[in-house]
């Protein structure tokens, strides 16, 4: 077959999120094929014949081994004569370490990005986390690099989901996403919202300081943009519990939610743990599918 069309690339771990985003963008859209050799290097296959533009869908959670495949592909990609590569990556990764917090700490943003950039030619992902530069094209150095927020469908399934909620986000950094889906322009009115303060010990631990504000008989939603060890939106309940609210629930943009941290949360009293489709996850219930097709509309079609 061969393609004139910009043609989207979808890796196996997310077929369906990358077909659906080429759907609503009106691309073509084929698999990757990836197979495992028992000593863990990947086979990477694409089509045959590809256009000048390829999109390549893929979430970078997992970063060591999805790394390494993607690079395979772009390369593959480029070999086959593609001018324009745009990469899809609606989670990305390496992104946290941006300094050099202790001597001789390798500041991993900058090589990770600069490594896409020889790479890919443009970047669209979503809700990164970006502390101490201001837009992403300062992380990773290509033509196009946008970083959108998936406040707006989070802020819709919200409305549909849970009555009246009280929005909490677990920290400082959460105030941006917490306070863009409580006054968003899709709701029929303002959501209450408060932010607490967090100290981090560890990996693993942390100390948060709940806000004044009254949520008991609330429906509160615990809002972050990323649970890892889900630690931060555990300490979190954790401090909610004596409130006595309603019903506690967790919405993330980027679930990893590593070890048993869903179990924790549940254990927390926490009723329903949600998240954006940008990393494929058993709690996925906010499809990114027409945020990402319209950004790609947007700014990386012709
Ligand atoms: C940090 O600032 C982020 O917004 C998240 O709060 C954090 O990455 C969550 O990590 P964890 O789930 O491991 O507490």
């Amino acid at each position: 077959m061969s393609h004139t069309r910009p043609l989207l690339l979808g890796f196996p771990e997310s077929y369906p999120q990358a077909q659906a985003v080429a759907e609503k963008a009106a691309l073509d859209f084929a698999q990757v094929m990836l197979h495992r050799f028992p000593d863990s290097e990947t086979r990477v296959q694409l089509p045959e014949k590809l256009p000048e533009h390829v999109l390549l869908y893929r979430s970078l959670d997992h970063p060591n081994d999805k790394l390494v495949e993607l690079i395979l592909a772009a390369q593959g990609a480029r070999s086959a004569g593609v001018k324009k590569l745009t990469l899809i990556a609606p989670y990305l990764c390496y992104m946290r370490q941006d300094k050099a917090f202790h001597p001789g700490e390798v500041v991993s943003q900058r090589v990770i990005g600069e490594l896409l950039s020889h790479y890919v030619d443009g970047l669209l992902t979503v809700d990164s986390h970006l502390h101490r530069i201001h837009h992403l094209g300062e992380a990773v150095p290509v033509e196009q690099a946008i970083n959108v927020t998936a406040t707006e469908p989070m802020a819709q399934f919200l409305s549909q989901q849970v009555e009246n909620p009280f929005l909490l986000g677990p920290d400082g950094e959460s105030e941006q996403w917490v306070a863009n889906i409580a006054t968003h322009h899709a709701l029929d009115h303002a959501l209450d919202y408060v932010v607490a303060t967090k100290q981090r010990l560890g990996d693993r631990r942390v100390d948060i300081k709940l806000p004044e504000a009254n949520f008991t008989g609330r429906n509160v939603v615990l809002v972050d943009d990323v649970a890892s060890t889900g630690k931060t939106l555990l300490a979190a309940a954790k401090l909610l519990r004596p409130y006595q609210p309603a019903s506690t629930f967790v919405l993330v943009t980027h679930a990893l939610f590593v070890d048993d941290a869903m179990q924790g949360l549940r254990d927390a009293g926490v009723e329903n743990i949600w998240s954006c489709d940008a990393i494929s996850h058993s709690t996925n219930a906010v499809s990114l599918a027409t945020l990402l097709a319209d950004e790609l509309k947007a700014h990386f079609l012709p």
